[in-house]
């Protein structure tokens, strides 16, 4: 990337990195709790906060059965509710919960009435996630049972207030954030039971994709929520998206005096949902080629690059001899390529955090694989990402890589403690030299999974 002065920005214009603070969730969480009051006349019955994530590897893979290694972060969305008698969910925000619709206006559903195509904006984000309780509750999504404890009974309603402290649209899971807040305020308000389990936690995860797969009508892949229910402090989560099975990995960077970095690049994403789509389109498509029920299925147990080259080999072979494609044959080769290294870095990294002391320069070098396959075979990054990692990298990052969906969003980057102000310093002026936006930069820490907190 280059690093030329543009004609509208100097580096005395971005002298000093800007930093996200820390949370101060209980101050906030006091403070919506009084806008409940005003705004409903009466006092919230509890708090409920939960996380976003970040994601070290196993990026657009988990709608493909593969390995994703998520942690929650510190910032969280709140939801402050109180329960409703009359089947009437209503919600307001403190911000605007979607980019594209600046609104903040009350919004109120009956429950009953929620299906797919009405609901439009953040609220979807809301009023998705009971709808998805009583699809999992009576065994109707994907989940492998159904889930009684989840379902809401008719005359169920509630009143929330939500803010966040997620940067919105920084590729740090804030949808998922607010998903899981109001999954988990819902729950506890209908059975009392402040503590849901692991197996209640997984079936939440579910009712939340739902929501955002059926009601939202992003056809993301569970990896978001998952982390933002099911993570604990200081550990890494081993996602199997095959089943939602996780191992934790405690792997702790400050033992080796390194922390996670994250760059919000805040470049616009335009277009993003339709490639989003498109990319998972694509995996299906290679699939079917494949003749596998996901991508995950093309590769065995405990995969090498080897096995990864492999199957696209018979990729090849299988196009030569007259299989059916629907989707373009060099983007979908590239998706593939994609999916199979990235599941191998996936195996690799999980095994190498499994050890007492992990070697995190080999764990840095995978993120930096990891995101150039997420530039040249996802085609997901935009300039400012690849910038970002550049601008880490050249200021001595042991590793660094694009977090989630790409399209804009964030970098993560594993920097030495001591490093992280010279590093912030060298990607602000590489930005300013390329004439892009100022970024954002946040230090990560792996946080326990969404709770009720008051
Ligand atoms: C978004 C989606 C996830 C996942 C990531 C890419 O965050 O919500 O399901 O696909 O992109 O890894």
């Amino acid at each position: 990337m280059s690093c030329e002065l543009s004609e509208t920005a100097t580096p005395e214009d971005f002298a000093r990195p800007r930093w996200v603070g820390q949370p101060d969730v209980l101050e906030r969480a006091q403070r919506l709790s009084q806008k409940f009051e005003e705004a409903y006349g009466r006092a919230p019955v509890g708090v409920w906060a939960a996380p976003g994530r970040a994601n070290l590897m196993g990026e657009y893979v988990d709608f493909s059965g593969g390995m994703c290694l998520p942690f929650a972060h510190q910032y969280v969305t709140l939801t402050v509710a109180a329960p409703r008698e009359d089947g009437v969910l209503n919600a307001q925000s403190m911000q605007d919960a979607d980019e594209s619709v600046a609104d903040d206006r009350p919004r109120s559903t009956r429950i009953d009435d929620i299906e797919p195509g009405v609901i439009s904006g953040w609220f979807g984000y809301v009023a998705g996630v009971a709808w998805g309780m009583n699809r999992v509750a009576r065994g109707a999504s994907a989940h492998p049972v159904a889930v009684p404890e989840l379902g809401l009974p008719t005359s169920f309603g509630a009143d929330l207030m939500v803010d966040s402290t997620v940067p919105i649209g920084a590729g740090l899971a804030s949808s998922a954030a607010l998903e899981c807040s109001v999954a988990l305020s819902l729950f506890s308000l209908n059975t009392g039971n402040d503590h849901p389990n692991d197996a209640l936690r997984r079936a939440l995860a579910r009712a939340c994709m739902d929501a955002e797969n059926y009601i939202v009508g992003a056809n993301t892949g569970g990896l978001d929520q998952t982390a933002s229910l099911r993570s604990h402090a200081g550990e890494i989560l081993a996602l199997d998206c095959r089943d939602f099975d996780v191992v934790r990995l405690p792997a702790d960077p400050a033992l080796a005096g390194l922390t996670w970095l994250a760059i919000d690049t805040r470049a616009p994403h335009k277009l993003a949902d339709g490639q989003y789509s498109s990319r998972r389109a694509e995996c299906e498509a290679a699939a079917a080629v494949l003749d596998v029920p996901t991508l995950r299925d093309a590769l065995p147990e405990h995969p090498t690059p080897d096995d990864a080259a492999a199957v696209l080999d018979r990729f090849d072979h299988l196009l030569e001899v007259g299989a059916e494609l629907t989707e373009d044959r060099e983007n979908t080769r590239l998706r593939l390529r994609h999916s199979m290294t990235e599941m191998v870095r996936s195996v690799q990294i999980a095994d190498e955090l499994h050890s007492d002391s992990p070697d995190w320069a080999f764990v840095g070098r995978l993120l930096v694989e990891g995101h150039e396959s997420m530039r040249d075979d996802c085609e997901v990054t935009v300039p400012e990402l690849d910038a970002a990692v550049d601008g880490c990298l050249s200021a001595g990052a042991l590793g660094a890589k694009v977090v989630g969906g790409g399209f804009g969003g964030s970098v993560i980057a594993l920097v030495s403690l001591e490093s992280v102000d010279r590093l912030a310093a060298a990607v602000q002026l590489c930005f300013a030299q390329n004439g892009f936006r100022e970024p954002l930069f946040l230090t990560l820490q792996p946080s326990e999974a969404g709770r009720r907190i008051l």
